[in-house]
């Protein structure tokens, strides 16, 4: 399975005759859907031309550690927070050596060590400097930092040799840097998602609806499928690609949502509230399109299901996940959200402020038992990630202590 769409890679080029793979390796990441960002050392640029890079890329090339140009002056720490995954093709000996040592005197190398997310190396060397203790000790450092190591293989050399130190062919290491998004956190595990906005017919051509893009469930079920887990998606009208491995229900309104959700749900382990669910819907829906007559009209509305609080009720509840947007008091606000559905732990963003709603990043306060975590400002799609994590995690627990983790209605939270 391709979990390169839409992910942000970092690809690092170090100073080796396989540089020029590195072309290839740039355009397999991008037919992949990745968004590719390079970053080169100055022993690269002997071997191929930042030029060629950008050209393929799609975006400058970075080389220089003190780099005016950047925000804040701080490039490497822009480029480490900006990737999802960082991978070093090829990774040179000297470089290998470098990052075990923590050396930060070159942009690459710095990148490398302010990075959060994954990394992976691509080494490329003579078959001797491959085997040489040196290397092989250099190579057991990084893989117990837990950097995966891709390759390398067996074959001729450029220089003339035969044996290990080729460097993996472009599609061999696209394909090992999707593995690294499989983290398998939920592998075995039915995860229901729901996400969008809902629709609350008026008439046949109008409606009351919200800002949801549907970006962040959609993300929540990417990242869970991501994690292992068999995932249902069930959506408001929204115009998104459904996520790689995810099954997906589309629906318009709340009562909707609400059947599809409680037909899917006695099969999950984990449900996700991720959607904008309407909290009405007018009373009755004209069958005509309405006509323009008086200055003023009035609309009767009435409650619609609360989807989340039915789901936690149920007698054989899954762990309960739901979301808070809040324009004011988040954390009481999402706190009294959760002890008033029941539910185990809550996610609460800021809206009103360019995130949450409609927007590519957002932050979020989490909540769950006497345990809190802040997620600050990121893609929602590595939000999704760490927030797949923490549920991963917190459903793990509850599993190994014999026990659902329901709110309790006395804490005091
Ligand atoms: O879709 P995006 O543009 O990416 O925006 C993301 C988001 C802002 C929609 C998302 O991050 C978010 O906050 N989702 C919840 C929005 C919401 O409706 O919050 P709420 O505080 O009104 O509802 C609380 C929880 O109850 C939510 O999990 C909601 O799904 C659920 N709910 C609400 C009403 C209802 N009738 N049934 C429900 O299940």
């Amino acid at each position: 399975m391709n979990y390169l769409n839409g992910k942000q890679i970092l690809l690092g080029v170090t100073g080796g005759i396989a540089a020029y793979k590195s072309a290839e390796l740039v355009r397999q990441l991008r037919q992949s859907g990745a968004e590719v960002r390079v970053v080169m050392t100055a022993a690269a640029c002997e071997f191929i031309t930042p030029l060629t890079l950008q050209a393929l890329s799609g975006n400058p090339v970075h080389v220089d550690l003190l780099d005016p140009d950047a925000e804040a002056a701080m490039g490497h720490i822009e480029l480490a927070r900006w990737a999802d995954a960082l991978l070093v093709a090829p990774a040179t000996a000297n470089f290998l050596a470098r990052l075990v040592a923590g050396r930060a005197e070159d942009l690459l190398a710095a990148v490398c060590l302010a990075c959060e997310a994954p990394v992976a190396v691509a080494p490329a060397m003579n078959r001797a400097m491959w085997t040489n203790t040196a290397t092989v000790e250099n190579i057991a450092t990084l893989q117990s930092r837990h950097i995966t190591v891709l390759g390398p293989a067996d074959g001729s050399q450029a220089c003339g040799e035969t044996g290990p130190g080729r460097m993996l062919e472009a599609v061999e290491l696209a394909d090992g840097l999707s593995a690294l998004f499989q983290t398998g956190v939920l592998a075995g595990r039915q995860v229901l998602v729901t996400a969008g906005p809902t629709r609350e017919a008026i008439d046949p051509v109008r409606f009351l609806s919200n800002h949801s893009s549907g970006r962040m469930g959609f993300a929540v079920a990417a990242a869970a499928a991501e994690a292992g887990a068999s995932v249902t998606l069930i959506s408001g009208p929204v115009s998104l690609d459904t996520p790689p491995g995810v099954h997906r229900i589309d629906v318009e309104s709340a009562t909707d949502m609400y059947a599809a959700v409680m037909q899917a749900v006695t099969t999950a382990d984990i449900f996700i509230g991720v959607a904008a669910v309407a909290d009405y819907r007018p009373v009755t829906v004209a069958k005509q399109k309405l006509k323009k007559q008086a200055a003023e009209v009035s609309l009767q509305l009435q409650r619609n299901p609360d989807i989340l609080a039915a789901v936690a009720a149920l007698p054989d509840a899954p762990y309960t996940v739901g979301f808070a947007a809040e324009t004011e008091s988040v954390e009481n606000n999402a706190q009294l959200k959760r002890q008033a559905k029941g539910i185990d732990m809550i996610a609460a963003n800021q809206v009103g402020n360019g995130l949450g709603f409609n927007s590519e990043e957002n932050a979020l306060q989490v909540f769950w038992g006497a345990g809190e975590q802040q997620l600050a400002v990121t893609a929602k799609q590595k939000l999704a990630r760490q927030l797949t994590e923490m549920i991963a995690t917190q459903f793990q627990q509850g599993l190994h202590q014999g026990k659902v983790l329901k709110f309790n209605a006395k804490d005091s939270t």
